[in-house]
């Protein structure tokens, strides 16, 4: 079953539900904010404002055109994608499966001057699959970074380790440094980090549970858990809410910038098992 449906403040999302999960999309970023099977996967913070023109916090924003901030470019972090409407293209049902497809509706911008045509598919079942297609419908070339921007639901930052990165070298956003990981990722203060080359799935493990990230025409990896102080001041997060999320975003960032010429297609794949 697909059914759109509205918050009282007219906020519009399509609830999608099958034998194998259930899932919830804002039309406003394409933006899902629920993916159950067991249990939920996403992670959505109760303060999140669920409006037009603000980024849900929490579930998988997309970063389109642009990933974080960049030099010599005035679109703001994380692009315009994750606040900007998208309409229902295609959808198709089976028994287990529901696939949606999603297009944005206005994918030029001010300071984006490029004609394109961007979708993502999500496919709902056991597992969730996105993929994030771009083409380049314009005669210029256009470059583009980009991210699919998960937050996992965890029972404790403490429980957790992320598992696939070690010897990854990264881009430390919270001091401006490159290193080298050196094991598996466990969090006790503040990360923010662009992992370069990634090849293999990520799992992330915690307690007695695995979840796995297999990432397609992708090979930057961004982990983020803002901790106590970053948290403190984000207005639309508790104070402790960093305890019970981690990002981690399949992206096309940094030195995995995608140039586009035109006709040309790009689909960022990443399913969750
Ligand atoms: C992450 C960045 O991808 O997104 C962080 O690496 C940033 O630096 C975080 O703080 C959240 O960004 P925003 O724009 O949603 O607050």
């Amino acid at each position: 079953m697909i059914k759109l449906k509205k918050f009282d403040n007219g906020f519009e999302y399509l609830e999608i539900i099958n034998k194998s999960a259930s899932a919830k999309i804002a039309l406003q970023g394409a933006h899902i904010f629920s993916f159950k099977r067991d249990s939920e996967l996403l992670w959505v913070s109760e303060k999140s404002k669920f409006e037009n023109g603000t980024a849900i916090r929490g579930g998988v924003p997309i970063c389109w055109p642009q990933f974080g901030l960049q030099k010599n470019s005035e679109l703001k972090q994380h692009g315009y994608a994750r606040t900007s409407l998208w309409e229902l293209v295609n959808t198709k049902e089976e028994e287990e499966l529901s696939i949606v497809t999603l297009k944005l509706k206005n994918s030029k911008h001010k300071h984006f001057d490029y004609e394109s045509e961007v979708t993502i598919t999500f496919y709902i079942g056991y597992e969730l699959k996105m993929h994030l297609k771009t083409k380049n419908t314009d005669d210029k070339p256009m470059k583009i970074t980009q991210a699919l921007h998960t937050y996992f639901r965890i029972s404790n930052i403490s429980n957790i380790s992320i598992i696939g990165l070690k010897n990854k070298s990264y881009f430390d956003t919270v001091d401006a440094k490159i290193k080298k990981q050196n094991s598996d990722i466990s969090i006790s203060s503040e990360v923010d980090r662009i992992y370069q080359e990634v090849d293999s799935d990520i799992v992330l493990q915690d307690n007695d549970k695995k979840i796995i990230i297999k990432n397609t025409n992708s090979s930057s990896v961004i982990v983020w858990n803002p901790w106590i102080e970053k948290c403190h001041n984000m207005k639309d997060v508790k104070d402790d809410a960093y305890k019970n999320f981690v990002c981690i975003e399949s992206a096309n960032a940094s030195k995995d910038f995608i140039t586009l010429h035109k006709d040309e297609i790009h689909t960022l794949i990443t399913k969750i098992i």
